[in-house]
């Protein structure tokens, strides 16, 4: 039991009137790891982040994050604990550049977001920060161009460069890839792994290519009408009987292949 959790949720359940999206679900992410999230649309995926980022209060159930019961804290409590999420939506200014939208969120982080009078170093210093973020997410060549020209896969990096910079110790990333262009998965799938191997970061991610769940995971956690079906590494995963019933043809067309032997596993 010596194991560090950084994110545990325990019982939680949310019902939307007589709908239970998700159903006394209990996970437990362990820091530094990346822990994917996998199930068919409509699974409860995306409310379960919510209850654990506190967008949404759970019918029922914790959520801890290390050793504090931060099931009723409010969302800007959990984003200075250090639980940053990316949206789908995401409030990027368009006609600001890469920098001036990544530097905004460090200087949030700082609390001097709305202070005008701030002097030149700690400008710098978040400046600094900023371009760091960048270059971690494989944005710097783009760090002066406005945020409205990226394309989707470089607006994704962006997203994720804005958590660097808001200094969160845990990245909740829905569906990083979605709507974007086949050719630009691979980079950015690439950006998250560089991000989650440089150290100290802890990754949840949902994400529908079994292909990259399989590669990039550490453990994944299978949901299936807001409850969890399995979880373990992706070798198990694989393995697993219920899994292969459940999904076999049917969900995944890829992942049947990958219990066929055909795909890559990590
Ligand atoms: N705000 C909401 N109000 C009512 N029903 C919702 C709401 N959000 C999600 N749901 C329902 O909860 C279930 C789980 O949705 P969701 O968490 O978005 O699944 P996933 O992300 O796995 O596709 C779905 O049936 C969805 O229609
Ligand atoms: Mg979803």
């Amino acid at each position: 039991m010596s194991e560090k959790y950084i994110l545990e949720g325990q019982g939680l359940r949310k019902e939307f009137g007589g709908l239970v999206a998700v159903a006394d679900v209990d996970i437990r992410v362990r820091q530094g790891e990346l822990h994917s999230i996998i199930g068919p649309n409509g699974a409860g995926k995306t409310t379960l982040f919510n209850l654990l980022t506190g967008n949404l209060r759970p019918t029922r159930g914790t959520v801890r994050f290390r050793d504090q019961d931060i099931t009723l804290a409010p969302l800007y409590r959990r984003v200075h604990l250090g639980i940053g999420r990316s949206f789908q939506v995401t409030n990027i200014f368009p006609n600001l550049s890469v920098l001036e939208n990544v530097r905004l969120a460090a200087q949030a982080r700082g609390g001097d977001s709305f202070k005008f009078w701030w002097n030149y170093q700690r400008f710098k210093k978040y400046n600094a920060v900023a371009l760091q973020a960048i270059e971690q997410a494989g944005l710097h060549d783009r760090a002066h161009v406005p945020a409205a020209i990226l394309p989707h896969g470089d607006k994704r990096k962006l997203e994720l460069a804005i958590l660097l910079a808001s200094d969160a110790e845990i990245l909740l990333l829905d569906e990083p890839t979605a709507g974007m262009a086949t050719e630009q998965v691979p980079a950015l799938i690439e950006t998250i792994r560089r991000i989650q191997q440089a150290g100290d970061k802890t990754i949840m991610l949902v994400e529908h290519n079994m292909n990259v769940v399989m590669n990039i995971s550490d453990r994944i956690t299978v949901m299936h009408q807001g409850e969890v079906l399995a979880e373990g590494t992706p070798a198990e995963i694989t393995r697993n009987e219920t899994v292969q019933k459940a999904y076999l043809g049917e969900l995944y067309g890829d992942f049947a292949e990958i219990i066929q032997g055909q795909g890559g596993v990590a």
